[in-house]
């Protein structure tokens, strides 16, 4: 009887999360998440792009052979390997070549359904996404993070998520960056996501539907040395400012470049969110050492005012 009970206990303390991103899964940032939440009792299957997705957005890309026709990032999995595949000392981490959403998409539709993971049920109770190799502060990476898609593809499926993104912009591999320094940037954010998933978890009750987070960590450690512990924020995703995506001539080599630019020109009108909070890029530009915490959700619909005011003008 006891036994029952105690099995039945940790059956219920044992929470699955799938961890993904966009920098692939030998970047060192997930696999110190990896290590962190496993160290603190999650059942967690880490399931990323074989190489960088990063600025993919939502895209949904699956493999089209049953091998890589390409290295895998860092070329840790060579060309020829299956298109999908597991560490072999940890049926746990596994690489997929797709996108973060279709990451998420394999894992729920297939990997879980085929017992392809003999010690891992069938549900996802939560989705990490990140940490990022590079902030992802809003409005502007919205659509094109392939760490937040994952999340609101989590999002359409009922699941709750949140996705967090680093300070450290180097795309650094496991092998060469995964160490015990406390202040290597990883280590932080790992400590503090099993900090924020702990308090998710701790909760009464889940997140309401269509509800995600967006994370950001600021530069710490090696990167900021008297920021090692970034407290949390609450902030909101719309203020007046965008990281705007545009292009620049570059005369020497005759070709266009990405240019990204912060520009502070949306006009200041707060439909949405609770207007007294700040915007995540103003508290992270700050550099204050704060982790801001926005709320986001997939619910696209203007509101009911503006609706109105639509559906009057076209006289419906
Ligand atoms: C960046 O990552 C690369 C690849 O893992 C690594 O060789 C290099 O040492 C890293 N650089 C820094 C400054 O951490
Ligand atoms: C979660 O709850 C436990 C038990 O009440 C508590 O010890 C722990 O500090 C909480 N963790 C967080 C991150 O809130
Ligand atoms: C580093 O952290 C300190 C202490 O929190 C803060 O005052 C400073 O602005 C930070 N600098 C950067 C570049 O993050």
């Amino acid at each position: 009887m006891l036994l029952t009970i105690l099995f039945l206990v940790s059956l219920v303390s044992c929470k699955s999360i799938l961890l993904t991103n966009d920098d692939s899964w030998v970047s060192t940032n997930i696999r110190a998440a990896y290590r962190d939440l496993t160290k603190a009792g999650y059942d967690v299957l880490l399931v990323a792009p074989v190489s960088q997705r990063s600025s993919w957005g939502g895209r949904f890309q699956i493999p089209s052979s049953k091998t890589l026709e390409t290295d895998g990032e860092f070329g840790y999995v060579k060309a020829g390997s299956p298109s999908w595949g597991h560490e072999e000392n940890d049926q746990h981490i596994w690489y997929f070549n797709g996108t973060p959403s279709s990451c998420v998409a394999f894992t729920i539709d297939y990997l879980l359904q085929s017992k392809e993971v003999s010690d891992f049920g069938t549900t996802i109770d939560l989705v990490v996404s990140g940490p990022n190799e590079d902030p992802n502060l809003l409005p502007g990476f919205y659509t094109n993070s392939g760490t937040m898609a994952a999340a609101y593809t989590a999002l359409y499926r009922g699941i709750p998520a949140i996705s967090f993104s680093g300070s450290d912009t180097n795309n650094s591999f496991f092998k060469d960056s995964l160490n015990t320094d406390l202040q290597n940037p990883a280590n932080i954010y790992a400590t503090k996501i099993v900090d924020l998933v702990d308090k998710y978890f701790n909760a009464s009750n889940p997140f309401p539907p269509t509800t995600g987070l967006n994370v950001n960590f600021p530069p710490v450690g090696h990167l900021n040395s008297s920021c090692e512990d970034p407290k949390w924020t609450f902030t909101k995703l719309m203020g007046t400012g965008v990281f705007q995506q545009g292009v620049k001539y570059d005369s020497s080599s005759e070709l266009l470049q990405v240019d990204i630019k912060y520009v502070d020109n949306i006009e200041s009108l707060c439909i949405y969110g609770d207007c007294s909070l700040r915007a995540e890029h103003d508290v992270f530009l700050e550099f204050n050492c704060e982790s801001t915490v926005s709320v986001f959700s997939i619910d696209y619909d203007a509101n009911a005012d503006q609706t109105d005011s639509v559906k009057k003008l076209l006289g419906f």
